[in-house]
């Protein structure tokens, strides 16, 4: 049965996000795969509520959907060509708030408040701009991200490993890492992807399966505590994940279990390579540990499946991220550098930078 703000109609086929006559349509990401339910979010409550409860997740995207959501309250406040900009603001500083660790969110809609002046529309045109700047930020960043994964693992077909989910349904379009290994795959150069389940909330089983599967991108789900294991196998070349805010010397946050991957890939000698935009900087945090890591409710973690898993009342640490040093990272691949925070590999890439 429908809520009153889930419709048939859908974003375009590939697309997580699009704007609907004054509606933000967006793929509901906690029923994937098994069902494709598409949310038509007419509040800003509603948008608040889609990006906490992760309908809608991955930095990109919820940036987009702070800033469609600044639109939204825009067209909302606007009676007789005048727009009650303070309302608009307090929507907005609800939206930024709705999730502290991508900066992705902030950013997107700070600049989409800084058309507000202009009216609704031009604060419409500016979120809309931004779905294309990410759409095609990605899609150069996945080809030099590929084209890095050829020179650091040259013997292929590659087998890669990745986290959680950074593919179309976490950006505007064709996703950060995992855009990157589905280029690779269109290459002919992947042997298989294994993918972490990605506890509490299963991205990687849920999300980055189905994209992998509708790819036809050879994979194998694994329990996040098998990776360090493939790893001590031989079973994994390079490992290439994505990013939730990146300080200025490399440290990158991304979902809980990043760093543990990091730590694997370098005892190993594997390549862990980070793909983010540019959105994903935050060069006023010199490093990351200023950078704030949300804190989830407990029953991500004392539920399975909505069952009780655990004594009733266990205590809980369920930080929704980590932060991996820049030390661990061989390089953060961006649509404008690949950025190498200890310039450990040789090879030069136009707009490679070492710290
Ligand atoms: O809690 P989530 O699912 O929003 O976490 C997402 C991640 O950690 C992703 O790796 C990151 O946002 C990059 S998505 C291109």
């Amino acid at each position: 049965m429908r809520r009153n703000n889930e419709t048939a109609t859908s974003p375009r086929p590939g697309l997580s996000l699009a704007w609907d006559e004054g509606r933000v349509l967006a793929v509901d990401q906690r029923v994937l795969p098994h069902e494709h339910r598409v949310l038509r979010l007419e509040t800003v409550d509603q948008l608040v509520d889609a990006i906490t409860s992760l309908a809608v997740r991955g930095a990109p995207a919820i940036g987009l959907a702070g800033a469609l959501g600044v639109a939204l309250s825009a067209h909302r406040h606007t009676s007789d060509g005048r727009t009650d900009e303070a309302s608009v603001k307090a929507d907005a500083a609800r939206l930024s708030a709705a999730r502290p660790t991508a900066v992705n969110l902030a950013w997107a809609v700070h600049r989409a408040v800084g058309r507000l002046a202009d009216g609704p529309q031009a604060v419409l045109a500016e979120a809309m701009a931004m779905l294309e700047e990410d759409a095609t930020a990605n899609r150069t960043a996945v080809v030099r991200a590929a084209d890095l994964v050829q020179s650091l693992a040259p013997d292929w077909p590659v087998r890669l490993l990745t986290h959680c989910n950074t593919g179309r349904l976490a950006t505007a379009a064709v996703g950060t890492a995992l855009g990157a290994i589905i280029e690779l795959h269109e290459r002919g150069r992947v042997a298989e992807v294994l993918v972490d389940e990605t506890r509490p909330l299963l991205q990687g089983a849920r999300l980055t399966a189905w994209e992998l599967g509708e790819a036809g991108v050879p994979y194998r789900l694994c329990v996040d505590s098998a990776a360090a294991a493939a790893m001590a196998r031989g079973m994994v070349d390079c490992v290439l994940v994505g990013a939730d805010r990146i300080a200025a010397n490399g440290d990158v946050a991304n979902k809980i279990g990043t760093y543990g991957l990091a730590v694997a890939a370098a005892r190993h000698g594997i390549p862990f390579v980070i793909v983010a935009p540019e959105s994903s900087w935050d060069r006023e945090l010199a490093d990351g540990s200023g950078i704030v890591v949300e804190e989830r409710d407990s029953s991500e973690v004392t539920e399975f499946a909505g069952v009780e898993a655990a004594p009733a009342g266990a205590a809980v640490f369920n930080p929704a991220f980590d932060v991996t040093p820049a030390e661990l990272i061989t390089a953060i691949v961006s649509e404008a550098q690949v950025f190498r925070p200890h310039g450990s590999h040789s090879t030069s890439y136009p707009g490679e930078v070492s710290a």
